[in-house]
């Protein structure tokens, strides 16, 4: 989604935002823009597209000042056009924002009563023209910056810099994520700490309802009571910001790559050394006291959760419902007694999975959380965050992410099993010595690249692509489609092998490829019948599977790729490497941009 920075510098402030907003390319966007205060006068330059845009535009009109905001917009309200682009200016106010003001056509309303004329179809516009209200109407910046903010509803991070004002940024924070950056004799604000990674690692995240006045020299922060509020200033760990392809051609590549490396960090966490159980942080979790789990995620967490539902079903007994979070929190479902909640997400700002956890507080009776990001919203407002340890995700794509989020949600499935006896010791200790073999298995997988590039040089050829899978496999069959759609634009479903003959079949045809993962397991047999059903269509297969697997499905397979013998509870994680590197390589066949696929955002901070 939309990225803000601000600088109040001793250097030129247009590099240091343009090199800013760089760093927060990866969330998402469609124009760019910044405005700076020179010599007492406020200006501003935008650009439709990618930042290089921006850059030439400032080749040819420069924008000089040390004091600065910037933007760059994944569109909501109005086209991406430079006149929809922030910063949005309304006579001595400047402001970019990110998320959305849900009562922007009253706010339009009364300012229009008002005589006062409107330049955009944006919602922000509307923040601009307040503030400007306020200042004409007597105010000074700060209070007119503080009343507009007091208009306004929905969920928002917003700057505003001021003509005049060469020391000033008055911020704000209500439902999207914005940090403070704190240097010597400056100061910054960003959307994320990685955005300001270069210029400081010393950070204070501002909390919900918060508002900000910078200076150079200081920083004074407000809740939403209007109270002086005193917030921990953090030094950011420089392995948690670092933004940087090491070598890959893309960060997707890098960070399929880096897939044992984290998986091995996210299992340490949890299953120290030497140690024969899963352990978990802080009071932890009786799942004893537990007659039901509801999670509820977004996108590939969703599809997360779905395959852990096999694991706590199968494995600890535990009845799961799974939900998408935007159905979720508006279907006002009930929550019985001795139902814990649990919440999947990288970013742990995404909207609707917040406004999902929040509708859970009081009802259920633990929150808890399995998070990237642990000072995000949802780590925050959980009882229990359960940190995944993949690092910096910066492909829009996610990756390493979902495995690592698989990796700890199987070892809460044990840790389940373990405190409700429904595996004895030599099962559990079964299970988590092929846990701790995972980064092996994950390397031999990542091995099999240039087999799965051949198979998508193949692929990229297809309109459409059907993925197939049963059990556990199944939820992963979605995350193979929802990959392959995201980056390769190619049109892809997945579902469960036994639903073919229930409708899907019908599509099958010479031209229609689909993707069976299968490891040999006790549902082989079945797979390899539907396989035949498809086969018997001239349906083209594409088989992941192991050596048995192959060797069982006979002649007539379109293309294979092989995996290792795995145990059971490993081949959800094991197959999403070539899930992701046949979505990955058949972007790059397809020539798409991988890293920032058209209209999508990294993280989602509207409904
Ligand atoms: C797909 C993808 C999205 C996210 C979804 C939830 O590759 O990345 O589907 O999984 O937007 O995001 P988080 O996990 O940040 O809540």
């Amino acid at each position: 989604m939309c990225g803000i920075v601000g600088v109040l510098g001793d250097h030129e402030a247009a590099p240091i935002l343009v090199e800013a907003l760089k760093r927060l390319e990866y969330r998402g966007y469609d124009s760019a823009g910044i405005a700076t205060v020179n010599k007492g006068a406020l200006d501003r330059r935008r650009a439709v597209g990618k930042l290089v845009n921006l850059s030439d535009l400032l080749v040819h009109e420069p924008l000089p000042g040390k004091s600065g905001i910037g933007h760059t917009r994944w569109a909501t309200h109005g086209a991406p056009t430079v006149s929809n682009a922030h910063p949005h200016r309304a006579g001595s106010v400047a402001v970019v924002h990110n998320g959305i003001v849900e009562n922007y056509r009253d706010l339009r309303a009364e300012l229009a009563e008002h005589g006062i004329e409107f330049q955009t179809e944006t919602d922000t516009e509307t923040v601009a023209l307040l503030a400007e209200h306020f200042l004409r109407s007597g105010l000074d910046p700060v209070a007119a910056a503080n009343r507009a903010i007091d208009r306004l509803e929905g969920a928002f991070a917003l700057a505003f810099l001021f003509d005049g004002e060469e020391d000033l940024i008055v911020a704000a924070r209500k439902g999207s994520p914005l940090a403070i950056g704190h240097g010597d004799g400056e100061m910054f604000v960003g959307s994320d700490a990685i955005a300001l990674a270069p210029l400081t690692d010393r950070i204070t995240y501002l909390e919900e309802g918060d508002r900000a006045v910078l200076t150079r020299t200081s920083l004074e922060i407000r809740d939403a009571q209007g109270e002086l509020a005193n917030r921990e200033m953090r030094k950011i760990a420089t392995d948690r910001t670092r933004a940087d392809k090491e070598g890959h051609k893309h960060f997707m590549a890098k960070e399929i790559a880096e897939q044992p490396t984290v998986i091995a960090e996210a299992i340490r966490a949890y299953l120290p050394s030497g140690s024969d159980e899963v352990r978990l942080p802080g009071e932890g979790l009786d799942f004893g006291q537990v007659d039901r789990l509801t999670m509820v995620a977004c996108g590939t967490a969703y599809f997360a959760c779905l395959t852990a539902k096999y694991w706590f079903e199968q494995l600890a007994r535990i009845p799961v419902e799974v939900d998408i979070a935007s159905e979720f929190r508006y279907r006002e479902p009930p929550i019985p007694d001795r139902t814990v909640a649990l919440f999947v997400s990288q970013s742990g700002e995404t909207a609707d999975t917040l406004a999902a956890l929040r509708y859970c507080e009081g009802k259920a009776d633990k929150i808890v959380s399995v998070v990237n990001v642990p000072e995000s919203s949802i780590a925050r407002e959980s009882q229990l965050a359960l940190e995944i340890h993949a690092g910096v995700e910066i492909g829009v794509a996610s990756t390493k992410a979902f495995t690592c989020q698989l990796s700890v949600l199987l070892m809460l499935a044990l840790k389940a099993a373990q405190d409700r006896g429904t595996l004895t010791p030599e099962q559990i200790a079964d299970h988590l010595s092929a846990l701790r073999g995972l980064p092996a298995l994950l390397n031999a997988a990542l091995d099999q690249e240039d087999a799965i590039r051949t198979a998508a040089q193949k692929l990229s050829e297809a309109r459409d692509v059907l993925f197939l899978g049963r059990g556990a496999m199944y939820p992963l069959a979605h995350e193979g489609a929802l990959k392959l759609k995201e980056i390769s634009y190619i049109h892809a479903e997945a579902y469960a092998s036994g639903e073919l003959k229930h409708g899907p079949i019908a599509l099958i045809d010479k031209h229609m490829p689909v993707v069976v993962m299968a490891p040999r397991d006790a549902l082989f047999d079945k797979s390899i019948s539907n396989m035949q059903e498809v086969m018997a269509r001239k349906g083209k297969v594409l088989l992941i599977s192991d050596d048995d697997g192959i060797a069982e499905a006979q002649d007539g397979v379109w293309s294979t790729v092989r995996m290792p013998h795995a145990h059971p509870s490993l081949t959800p994680i094991l197959y999403a490497v070539p899930a992701q590197l046949l979505a990955y390589h058949t972007a790059v066949a397809k020539g798409t941009d991988v890293d920032q696929p058209r209209n999508l955002a990294k993280s989602v901070t509207v409904e």
